[in-house]
């Protein structure tokens, strides 16, 4: 459910018209719905007892004005880097909402976090416990640690996403976690508070979860005989959305959270949640106009002036995001396009699609890239990032301007023997 939708055969980002604002701010932007953001953290929220955290993942969008929105609701957050702490932190998330992945904190990171006072470090590897304690010997204080155990899963999702497997780089294989546990507990400074596992992001189907999560409740049960206080059970991120609409459904929130109060009944534990995707991947467009429609010998394209550095996900996975036109012409037949982008790569290309008749300078939003949209866009071919424009009923906001060519040139520097 999102709040895009047709009024009078054209395009609406929850009240605002998207012809006038594309004719208003220029293309391509990012454009989020302030409403489907709230909607889809309280659907998620409401799915789960009153003392879970959802610590939504930043990666899937860290824009501050999302961030925001999100923070004003109760939400707090999953980073994986000193930088995602600090826009956090920065957009009004309490550090006791925070909890802190990735499998390459440094020591810096790891302080940081200390000196804020996060919530809990998920740890991935037995050299980082001895950082950690490190660090926080160095920050005087004691830091809360959660311990990621690698689970051996196949979530069943694109291999590229997919964390869970004994041969991917992600925590601590399960059968060596009661040894990493005796390590965190004999280490200085540390504070053993719970277990983590994230298996993959993109799921669609609830038997993966459910396997890993018993092997969690069975870890606990083990941890807490060998003396350990595991109050928490982060369960991670990963619930897959619809991005076809004849794919099948994936579980709804409200079956997942069913799922993890069975699997966890009897636990007492407070639980963790880290969905991204989720909360933004529907909350978001990108709008972008077509640059010129082009006869192949075979196919005919439509070249859009958004490519694979604004949203990398077609090129990096083969990921499928529907297109729609913002003001099709009624009387106009459909035709079979393939949409690309500027960007000289053959594989900067949207997809294949059947399209009301194209012409130059019309507008088409490509659907669900809220998420890990324009958080992975990168400056490729001197092309800087889209623009991000967040909506709120009829209001509208440049929440991220894209930078001009001349801001970008001006970060190069020439070393003193070439000036
Ligand atoms: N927690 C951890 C530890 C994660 O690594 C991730 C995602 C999440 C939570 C959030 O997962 P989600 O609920 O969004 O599925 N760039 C890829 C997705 C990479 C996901 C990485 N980790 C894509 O565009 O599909």
């Amino acid at each position: 459910m999102n709040h895009f939708e047709f009024r009078h055969g054209r395009l609406f980002a929850e009240d605002v018209d998207l012809v006038a604002l594309a004719d208003k701010i220029g293309t391509p932007f990012y454009c989020y719905s302030t409403a489907t953001l709230e909607r889809h953290y309280r659907v998620f929220a409401s799915a789960f007892p009153p003392d879970t955290l959802i610590a939504y993942s930043v990666k899937a969008n860290g824009n501050l004005a999302v961030l925001n929105t999100l923070a004003r609701l109760g939400c707090g957050a999953d980073v994986v880097s000193g930088g995602e702490l600090k826009k956090a932190l920065a957009a009004g998330i309490p550090a006791g909402k925070i909890v802190f992945s990735g499998v390459g904190k440094t020591g810096a990171e790891l302080e940081l976090g200390i000196r804020a006072g996060i919530h809990q470090f998920n740890v991935e590897s037995e050299p980082e416990l001895e950082a950690l304690s490190k660090a926080a010997r160095a920050a005087g204080a004691t830091a809360p640690v959660a311990i990621r155990v690698n689970p051996d899963v196949d979530a069943r999702t694109h291999a590229k996403i997919s964390t869970g497997m004994a041969e991917t780089k992600f925590g601590i294989p399960w059968k060596r976690a009661r040894e990493a546990y005796a390590r965190a507990a004999a280490l200085p400074r540390l504070k053993v508070v719970g277990v983590d596992v994230h298996i993959g992001s993109q799921i669609t189907e609830l038997e993966p979860f459910e396997e890993a999560f018993a092997r969690a409740a069975e870890l606990i049960a083990q941890l807490r005989a060998d003396g350990h206080d595991i109050a928490r059970a982060d369960l991670g991120g990963g619930l897959g959305v619809p991005y076809r609409a004849q794919d099948p459904e994936p579980p709804d929130p409200k079956a997942y959270g069913e799922m993890i109060a069975r699997l966890t009944r009897g636990l007492n534990v407070s639980l963790i949640l880290e969905p991204g995707r989720l909360i933004a991947a529907n909350a978001g467009i990108l709008v972008s106009r077509v640059i010129y429609v082009k006869q192949g010998d075979e196919k005919r394209f439509a070249v859009i002036d958004a490519g694979m550095n604004d949203l990398l996900r077609p090129a990096l996975y083969g990921a499928h995001h529907a297109i729609v036109c913002v003001a099709p012409r009624p009387q106009d037949d459909t035709e079979t396009y393939d949409v690309v982008g500027p960007v000289c790569e053959t594989s900067d290309i949207f997809g294949t699609y059947d399209l009301p008749q194209l012409r130059s300078g019309d507008l088409v939003a490509v659907l669900t890239v809220g998420a890990y949209g324009a958080a992975m866009a990168s400056a490729y071919n001197a092309r800087t990032p889209a623009a991000e424009v967040l909506v709120n009923g009829d209001r509208w906001s440049v929440v991220r301007p894209k930078m001009s060519d001349d801001e970008f040139l001006g970060l190069d520097r020439l070393p003193p023997w070439l000036e």
